[in-house]
């Protein structure tokens, strides 16, 4: 695991594209997308960068059931606006959030995941250490499933909309088991709420009460972070672990 810390979110944001960049010039030409506040910044960068998407595929980690494409609250509507619209990808997948089975959905989505088999993830993490909408207690091993939104993940994403009973109380999600299958991933947090879970999910056991503690295992991951989210980090590992971007 490598783990980059740099001032501020500006300058993860423009050292993530940097790493957009790297992989495509590696081959990369399917990419895992998340959505919420994280990777808004990369986005806004990859869109002003000459790098050209028509040639790939993005496959999105998650969308709310019941909110459909044209929702401005919507993972799709999000990924539309801050990405797609100004840099087109050849094909865009996010689960069907109005799906007349899910579990139909789901499994379709597991099959569009094996078929275009991800080259670089891009992820964030919850303040509980959740990814995707992988809450505490998700088993490794889960692929694309429904899950029931705790209460601390609907306040933070109450933000988003007019007040928390408005806010999905499911959602579509990749599982861990399909995450952990990209080949690269990054993994972005920034701000002073997410340093507890960086520190777990870093530094702690691996364990499934944090979701995100399960990327020690993968082989290939890039840890972004500004100084707030690093903030907790014992000082010890990180002289070990880090290295400083200014
Ligand atoms: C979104 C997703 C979530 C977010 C996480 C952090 O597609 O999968 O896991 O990455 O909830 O959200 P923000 O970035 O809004 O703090």
């Amino acid at each position: 695991m490598k783990v980059l810390v740099v001032k501020n979110q500006k300058d993860a944001d423009r050292q993530g594209v940097k790493i957009f960049r790297q992989a495509y010039k590696h081959g990369a030409r399917t990419f895992g997308l998340a959505t919420g506040g994280t990777p808004e910044g990369l986005y806004r960068e990859l869109c002003q960068s000459d790098l050209d998407f028509r040639d790939c595929i993005a496959i999105n980690l998650d969308e709310y059931v019941g909110l459909d494409g044209n929702h401005p609250q919507s993972y799709r509507y999000y990924m539309q606006s801050n990405l797609f619209n100004q840099k087109p990808f050849a094909e865009t997948y996010l689960p069907d959030g109005m799906a007349p089975s899910a579990k139909v959905e789901c499994t379709h989505y597991n099959w569009i995941i094996a078929t275009n088999p991800i080259d670089l993830q891009i992820l964030g993490i919850g303040q509980n250490g959740h990814i995707g909408f992988n809450e505490p207690g998700t088993p490794f091993t889960s692929t694309t499933h429904v899950v029931n939104l705790t209460s601390s993940t609907i306040k933070a994403n109450s933000r988003y909309f007019k007040d928390e009973s408005q806010v999905p109380t499911q959602a579509l999600t990749q599982g861990i088991g399909n995450i952990l299958q990209a080949k690269q991933i990054l993994l972005m947090a920034f701000g002073p709420e997410k340093a507890q879970a960086v520190k777990e999910a870093l530094t702690g056991k691996v364990t499934e009460d944090l979701p995100a503690s399960v990327l020690q295992k993968h082989p290939h991951v890039t840890v972004l972070l500004d100084e707030a989210a690093a903030a907790l980090l014992p000082s010890e590992w990180v002289a070990e672990h880090v290295q400083h971007i200014y």
